[in-house]
């Protein structure tokens, strides 16, 4: 216990002050994409300091301290262990397994008891991020950094509190006269989701995000196999809302395999939230299954339109962070890498392209669009519209 949490107290304080002091000698460079061969002293330091650390965390071996260490401890390893990847001290590109023995084998050994990835996902610095005299985990002490993880943070919520909300028409049916008012209540957590995401928009400054925030989310591997990056949206509340809606399908092979990808970075209590959510039939298909009997009475109408509205606000959310904040935080500023940069601009690895028009599938899902190669509710939308004339 004693030695976790002076690995911990590390990673709060010298691991911090080492980044944050490496971030700002990339930063005043002027190509502050080239990290390689800059502050190589501390890039040291950090490794060194860490590994020490580690080697005796392996060698106590004991993971027999409860749910909420481990997970922290698997935390701190990620968060080692992605740094040296940002600083370059590591790199996938060149490496047939991770020079980070220990920190590899720590990394397996605990995760493979939570049912999670072996490396740091977001919700050790979101949902599980415990504050110590007010001050959260992170990389690094800059401001961006701060901001953006207290604005993915209000966003996890909201979606979770829609989520939540949504979960609770199921034992009530969609034809009961309360559905409207859970319908009603989702949609203002999803305005909170584009009020918060909005504020992101405004405050975060695109450069510190790009180069130095970013940056820390990258794909690394840990012993051979290669783990894509952390991203604000491994939880599990916004697919619960696209399967509830019934905007998306479990039974797509294109959503259900995103499903099956995102599952392991997703913290275990969400793991079996989405499991459960993915056993319910829609809201969607329950709407379109009652309308036949239920079209001309006024409180089915009152929660198709509730409903409705929800979807909007949900596809409105998709929109803003696919045209705003992919946009603007990570296509625009990459246009400015030389070829092999660009290359690994994304948390999760695949080409830049590949990547946009991936979350443009997601975003048009989630948006209803009527759209060839993609299985769209937009046609079942239409057909319930239809029914009830709205
Ligand atoms: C995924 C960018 C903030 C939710 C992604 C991906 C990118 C991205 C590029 C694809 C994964 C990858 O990188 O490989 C950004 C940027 C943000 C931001 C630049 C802010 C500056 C947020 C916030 C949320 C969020 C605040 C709200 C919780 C998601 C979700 C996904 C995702 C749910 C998974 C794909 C999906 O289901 O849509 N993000 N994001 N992101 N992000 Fe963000």
């Amino acid at each position: 216990m004693t030695l976790s949490k002076d690995y911990e107290h590390w990673i709060r304080t010298s691991f911090v002050e080492m980044n944050t002091a490496l971030e700002e000698i990339y930063f005043a460079r002027e190509a502050r994409e080239n990290v390689e061969g800059i502050g190589d002293e501390i890039k040291t330091q950090i490794r060194e300091e860490g590994h020490e650390f580690i080697v005796q965390l392996l060698v106590e071996g004991n993971t027999d301290e409860g749910f909420e260490n481990a997970f922290d401890l698997l935390g701190d390893v990620g968060l080692y262990m992605a740094s040296l990847r940002r600083h370059e001290v590591t790199n996938p590109a060149r490496e047939t397994k991770s020079p980070l023995h220990e920190a590899s084998a720590l990394a397996m050994h605990i995760s493979s008891f939570l049912g999670v990835v072996p490396r740091f996902a977001t919700a050790h610095l979101t949902t599980r991020n415990r504050a110590v005299n007010g001050k959260i985990k992170s990389f690094t002490t800059l401001p961006d950094e701060y901001l953006f993880l207290d604005y993915n943070l209000r966003s996890i919520f909201a979606f979770k509190r829609a989520a939540e909300l949504l979960s609770r028409v199921l034992p009530l049916g969609v034809t009961n006269p309360a559905a409207a008012i859970l319908f009603e209540d989702a949609g203002d957590a999803l305005r909170d989701v584009i009020e918060s995401n909005d504020l992101l928009f405004k405050k975060l400054d695109r450069d510190r995000f790009f180069y130095c925030v970013r940056p820390y989310y990258k794909p690394y591997k840990v012993a051979r196999q290669e783990y894509r990056g952390a991203n604000g949206g491994d939880f599990s509340g916004i697919n619960e809302i696209d399967l509830l809606l019934g905007l998306c399908s479990a039974n797509d092979p294109y959503y259900s395999q995103l499903l099956v990808e995102k599952m392991l970075y997703m913290e275990p209590r969400d793991q079996i939230s989405l499991r459960e959510c993915m056993r319910q039939r829609s809201f969607l298909l329950q709407f379109l299954d009652a309308a036949p009997e239920n079209k001309n009475d006024l409180t089915f109408k009152k929660n198709v339109e509730a409903y409705l509205s929800v979807c909007k606000l949900h596809g409105t959310t998709a929109r803003q962070h696919h045209d705003k904040l992919v946009k603007d935080y990570i296509e625009k500023p990459s246009a400015a890498l030389t070829p092999e940069k660009y290359k690994q601009v994304t948390a999760s690895g695949p080409p830049l392209e590949e990547l946009m028009s991936a979350l443009e599938i997601l975003r048009d899902m989630r948006l209803a669009v009527d759209r060839k190669n993609i299985r769209s509710a937009h046609d079942d939308m239409q057909k319930l519209r239809s029914y009830v004339g709205v």
